[in-house]
């Protein structure tokens, strides 16, 4: 099964995916997480969109959807993929049908995340994750279970994201209003979107994940 999960920022995308990895076997394909690797090995790419991730503003479609396809190139995997903030705009989620259709690929589910924008910025200012494992903590709503070591892999060095404060996240919010939003007209017309309500547990969430794939 190949879905996109569809959200704002610190909607819980990634929380999500990681489980379904977990929980499936799954894929994670994360452009943000691609991108950011870029950038820490220090790749022209990566230095070309450093200043564009830090504001809260979009990579151009041409260079993620190359990150994408690139991705789809090798062995995709057997369990099924989750697009995890890809597409974002309506020339990436184009781009997507095709690269899928030609590599003999179906989109099964687009499940949108609905989190209100107070709880949205709450998330991200909180938000740290694992500097080797990349597991995702929040200072309040998911600690690590023993101060400071990753409840995963027992690494005790964790990172906080450049764009994760009040400034970058309002620019992130309003592009995701003006140019990602319109995806979910776009995914309930081509009979993919199933909406769930991303308020609540981290667990209740992904009950009702669990039980949008299985509409
Ligand atoms: P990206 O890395 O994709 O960031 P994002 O879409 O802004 O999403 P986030 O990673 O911030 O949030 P999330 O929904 O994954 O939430 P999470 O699970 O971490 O993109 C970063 C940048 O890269 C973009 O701004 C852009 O510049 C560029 N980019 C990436 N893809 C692109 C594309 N396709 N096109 C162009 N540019 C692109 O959760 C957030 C926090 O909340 C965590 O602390 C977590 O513990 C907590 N949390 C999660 N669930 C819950 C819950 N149910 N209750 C309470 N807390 C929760």
């Amino acid at each position: 099964m190949n879905i996109i999960l569809l959200g704002p920022p610190g909607a819980g995308k990634g929380t999500q995916a990681h489980r379904l990895v977990e929980a499936r076997g799954m894929v994670q394909l994360s452009t943000g997480d691609m991108l950011r690797a870029a950038r820490s090995s220090g790749t022209e790419m990566g230095k070309r969109v450093a200043d564009i991730m830090d504001r809260g503003e979009l990579v151009t479609d041409e260079i993620v959807i190359g990150l994408i396809e690139e991705q789809l190139d090798g062995d995709a995997g057997a369990h099924g993929i989750i697009f995890d903030g890809f597409p974002r705009t309506l020339a990436q989620a184009d781009a997507l049908g095709e690269l899928l259709s030609a590599k003999g690929k179906t989109l099964d589910a687009v499940v949108e995340m609905r989190v209100d924008d107070t709880a949205l910025v709450k998330r991200v200012i909180g938000r740290f994750t694992c500097g080797n494992c990349g597991e995702v903590y929040h200072d309040e709503t998911k600690p690590t279970a023993k101060d400071d070591i990753c409840d995963k892999c027992g690494n005790s060095e964790f990172k906080r994201r450049a764009d994760d404060n009040e400034e970058s996240m309002r620019t992130r919010l309003m592009t995701y209003y003006r140019e990602t939003s319109p995806l979910i007209g776009y995914y309930y017309a081509h009979k993919r979107l199933r909406s769930i309500d991303g308020l609540g547990e981290i667990e209740a969430v992904a009950s009702r994940v669990e039980g949008a794939l299985a509409e």
